[in-house]
């Protein structure tokens, strides 16, 4: 098993700059996600670390070893590109024992590893099939029990589930991640999709425009966010954002919007100028005691809960309230924010101000 741990590490195509110098490490056993939109650098990142393609500079370090110039087959990694790439004329038992004995294996060891791969990815039924013949999820079970049989420190994967279709993608997630949990191997996996992301991750690297905007658990990156493009990557619906000119002080508690006092969590660090406060669609309350009032849009029903849209002095924004709660289109309805869960960002710079809710994340790294 490995941990994985890259510093400083930057890509150049010519004049382009598609990895600006990034750090982070996945520690050994981890199912790290790199997560961002297309074009971000993500592939650029994990081929890097797999060895793919060199650094322009800054070091990769393999269980503490720097593995900068060393290939990829000297790096005792699975890269699983595409899950379906599996040779057609062979059965499932050849299609996986074909790594091993490739690689000089004897016949009845290779064997006994095959058995005890296809006991963990349940598909000894199936082990002396064609697999032409088989369905898309055997053979995805296939392709990941080519991965496995070697027993590699880790394993790649970029987009794995892209090409399926999205109810056999969540179960394919969902069986990903239980295999990871009973083999326990480092697992770097791409995704563009922040809800796979946070499902199925321990760590989520965000990147945008090759550069990590953050790096850390699902549920922290959700609660705070360290930029603006993070706040508004994750979540759906999306993080709120309510503008307004004005400061904050170090040490202030509270903020005014559109002339009401609204209380955050206290700040440490100050700012002036363009600021916006975030806030989550579900730490929005509905209360006649708030002077704040917004205009409701449109509610939209999704069983167990229900989005509200309104129009509010500082622009339209959404809420998650309980769906027995009654709400009419066109009611004027005050708002509450949760002041422990808010995030004022500064709008120059798109970073999240350091305060006492958010430094355990944001310190950290
Ligand atoms: N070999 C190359 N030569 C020149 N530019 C490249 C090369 N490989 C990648 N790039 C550029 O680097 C940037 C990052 O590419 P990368 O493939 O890492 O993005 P990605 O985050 O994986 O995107 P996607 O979600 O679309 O797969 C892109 O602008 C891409 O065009
Ligand atoms: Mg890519």
């Amino acid at each position: 098993m490995a941990q994985i741990r890259i510093q400083n590490v930057r890509k150049e195509f010519g004049a382009f700059t598609a990895v600006q110098s990034s750090s982070f490490t996945v520690e050994d056993g981890e199912f790290f996600m790199l997560l961002g939109p297309s074009g971000c650098g993500k592939t650029t990142t994990l081929r890097m670390m797999a060895g793919l393609e060199l650094p322009t500079s800054g070091e990769i370090y393999i269980d503490g070893e720097e593995v900068g110039m060393k290939p990829a087959s000297q790096r005792d990694i699975a890269f699983v590109f595409q899950m379906f790439a599996l040779y057609p004329h062979m059965n499932v038992r050849k299609n996986i024992s074909y790594p091993l004995l490739s690689q000089g294996m004897p016949r009845a060891e290779a064997r006994l590893r095959v058995e005890e791969v296809a006991r963990i990815i349940k598909i000894e039924s199936i082990l002396d099939r064609p697999v032409g013949g088989l369905s898309g999820g055997d053979r995805q079970r296939v392709a990941l029990g080519r991965a496995i049989v070697r027993r590699p420190k880790a394993f790649f994967m970029d987009e794995p589930l892209g090409a399926l279709d999205a109810e056999f993608r969540e179960h394919m997630a969902e069986e990903l991640r239980a295999l990871h949990d009973r083999i326990g191997a480092t697992t770097v996996y791409v995704t563009h999709d922040q809800l796979e992301a946070m499902q199925m991750g321990d760590k989520i690297v965000v990147m945008n425009h090759g550069v990590v905007e953050q790096f850390g658990q699902p549920q922290d990156i959700y609660d705070w966010p360290a930029t603006k493009f993070v706040a508004k990557f994750i979540g759906s619906p999306a993080m709120n954002f309510f503008d307004f000119d004005g400061m904050i002080g170090i040490g202030s508690d509270a903020i005014e919007l559109s002339g009401h006092r609204v209380t955050v969590p206290v700040s440490r660090q100050g700012a002036s100028g363009k600021l916006t406060m975030g806030v989550r669609p579900e730490h929005i309350r509905f209360s006649d005691a708030s002077a704040y009032r917004g205009r409701v849009l449109a509610t939209e029903y999704l069983g167990t809960t229900q989005i509200v849209t309104m129009a509010t002095p500082n622009g339209e924004i959404k809420a998650r309230t309980d769906a027995k709660q009654s709400i009419t289109s066109g009611e004027i309805i005050g708002l509450v924010f949760d002041p422990q869960t808010l995030t004022i960002f500064d709008d120059m710079k798109g970073q999240a101000l350091l305060s006492e809710a958010n430094e355990r994340v944001l310190r950290h790294g």
